[in-house]
């Protein structure tokens, strides 16, 4: 395979068959994290980028592109960025994964990264008043919203959904971790047109508010948010498990322990989810959960057991505490 570009390291047809990991039945993880820039959020970014530029509202060499990531999405744009010309400033928080931010700084972006949360936990509300002191400061300033742009939707209709459906006759479940909900909305509007019986799971953390959970503190990137996307009014998923981040770390070490793939924390949040539906499954049902990223970023938080005692059981413990 010879590539034209580091955007063309995409995998779309990759697919970990589980075998007898959810009550007995078999499940497969549609594996993101080999994508260059490490997660799925690649195909979002050039999503994003594509789209302005259809819209004639970025130019190469003049645009200055503007996000709030909790990490990868602000990677993955900081390669596009640098292989197309545009200037990036990326405004993340203290969750992102070293590996994530020292990444885009390499590619050239500008990285911003807050301590402050906001007073309901997250980090959010900060994100976005540090996108507005941006917005207004720079002339040249585009801000890309992933959490409500349509694009963001459109690109996981378009490619992650029929990617899926490409690779299997009928799916009857499928699980996305939400976090701006870009791929549950998509994903699942394309598999329901294509699958109509199909059951959507939408998995976040608990402190979430985004399917109208309570706000609370969570320290693994990628899923949850503080403040409802607004992309989520496009979906309606037949389930929401909230999952708290005790037992994401659970889910993925024994999934290295048996599966032996070490996958990122949000993927964690969804296989325990598929497990703990598993009571619900029926025989002969095709079952695919989306795992978004790998677990090498997150050797220092999620696989580091003094991270984990003093991060998220001391989290658990305040939460039950107040
Ligand atoms: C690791 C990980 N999992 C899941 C997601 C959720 O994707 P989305 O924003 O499309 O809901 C993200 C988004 O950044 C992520 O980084």
């Amino acid at each position: 395979m010879i590539i034209k570009s580091p955007l063309d390291i995409i995998f779309r047809d990759l697919f970990y068959r589980l075998r007898g990991f959810a009550g007995g039945h078999d499940v497969f993880l549609k594996l993101e994290g080999f994508n260059i820039s490490g997660s799925i959020k690649v195909k979002t970014a050039i999503g994003l980028i594509e789209d302005l530029e259809r819209r004639g509202i970025a130019k190469p060499n003049e645009t200055v592109i503007v996000e709030s990531s909790s990490g990868n999405l602000g990677i993955a744009l900081g390669l596009v960025c640098a292989i197309k010309g545009y200037r990036f400033i990326c405004v993340t928080d203290s969750n992102a994964t070293s590996a994530n931010i020292r990444g885009m700084k390499l590619y050239g972006a500008k990285v911003i990264v807050l301590d402050d949360r906001d007073s309901d936990g997250g980090f959010l509300g900060n994100r976005f008043k540090a996108i507005d002191h941006i917005l207004r400061s720079e002339p040249n300033a585009v801000w890309l919203n992933q959490y409500d742009n349509i694009a963001n939707k459109n690109v996981h209709a378009e490619q992650t959904a029929n990617e899926i459906a490409g690779e299997f006759e009928t799916v009857d479940w499928i699980f996305v971790g939400a976090g701006t909900t870009g791929t549950l909305a998509g994903v699942s509007e394309r598999l329901r047109q294509l699958f109509p019986k199909i059951r959507v799971v939408a998995v976040e953390p608990v402190g979430s508010v985004t399917f109208g959970g309570t706000p609370g503190k969570r320290n693994i990137p990628g899923i949850g948010t503080s403040i409802r996307p607004k992309l989520a009014d496009h979906v309606k998923p037949d389930r929401i498990i909230a999952m708290d981040e005790e037992r994401t770390v659970e889910a993925c070490l024994s999934f290295v322990r048996n599966y032996h793939l070490l996958v990122g924390g949000s993927t964690g949040a969804v296989l325990a989810a598929m497990q703990q539906l598993a009571p619900e499954f029926s025989t002969g049902e095709t079952i695919v959960a989306i795992s978004a990223d790998l677990g090498e970023k997150y050797l220092d938080t999620v696989y580091n057991p003094d991270w984990v005692k003093s991060v998220i059981a001391g989290n658990t413990k305040t939460l039950a505490e107040t």
